[in-house]
């Protein structure tokens, strides 16, 4: 029988495969099963990639139809908001299955699927900027992305109430910043 490969939707069933991809990719603690069941069971979209059966990476996505929907904490310094706004969350390939091009597509299935599936009028992209693979926002350029604004220290208090271990700067607070990418 062929193995599969290739992307495919996310269904409940296949969180578990993304906690150790997540760890090894944000560090370990950042997700939680509990945060990726709540993010699909409120509709969210989420995609994965699949080689041999195995998973190997995903990207999860959110639909915001108005004003208030959306809770990250950069919203609220953002001017102008068009609704409905994609936000692209998270993105990540187990390191092993890196520079493969997984990322590349995976990225493509869901800005396709955000702006023709649900009309998005605009996409938000919020990236951890001192992340080593940050290089891979270049993509995000090539497709018409732009920077919007640079939040320096943004997950330092979230960091110190959930107690998670930045890959970069270990123990809590972390101080790494978000840098906004938006398509229009
Ligand atoms: C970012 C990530 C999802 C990319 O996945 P990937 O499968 O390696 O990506 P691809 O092979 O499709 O490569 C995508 C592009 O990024 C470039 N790239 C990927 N990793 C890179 C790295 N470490 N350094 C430099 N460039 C890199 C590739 O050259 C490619 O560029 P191209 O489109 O011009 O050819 C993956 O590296 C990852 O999971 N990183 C950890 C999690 C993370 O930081 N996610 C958020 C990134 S902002």
């Amino acid at each position: 029988m062929q193995k599969s490969t290739g992307i495919e939707l996310l269904q409940m069933g296949e969180l578990i495969h993304l906690i150790p991809i997540a760890d090894v990719c944000f560090g370990t603690g950042y997700f939680k099963l509990y945060q990726f069941t709540r993010f699909l069971s409120e509709g969210s979209l989420g995609l994965i990639y699949r080689v041999d059966e195995k998973v190997v990476g995903y990207c999860l996505a959110t639909v915001f139809e108005k004003t208030g929907d959306c809770k990250e904490a950069y919203v609220s310094e953002i001017k102008e908001i068009t609704y409905p706004l994609g936000l692209i969350k998270n993105i990540a390939v187990l390191p092993e299955y890196q520079n493969n091009g997984i990322g590349n597509r995976l990225l493509d299935a869901v800005i396709h699927k955000l702006n023709f599936k649900f009309g998005c009028k605009i996409l938000h992209y919020p990236a951890w900027t001192e992340s080593k693979n940050y290089e891979f926002t270049k993509k995000l350029r090539r497709l018409g992305f732009t920077v919007q604004g640079v939040f320096p220290d943004y997950w330092a208090k979230d960091s110190l109430e959930k107690n998670y271990h930045c890959q970069r700067c270990g123990t809590p607070p972390c101080s790494c910043s978000l840098t906004l990418f938006v398509k229009n």
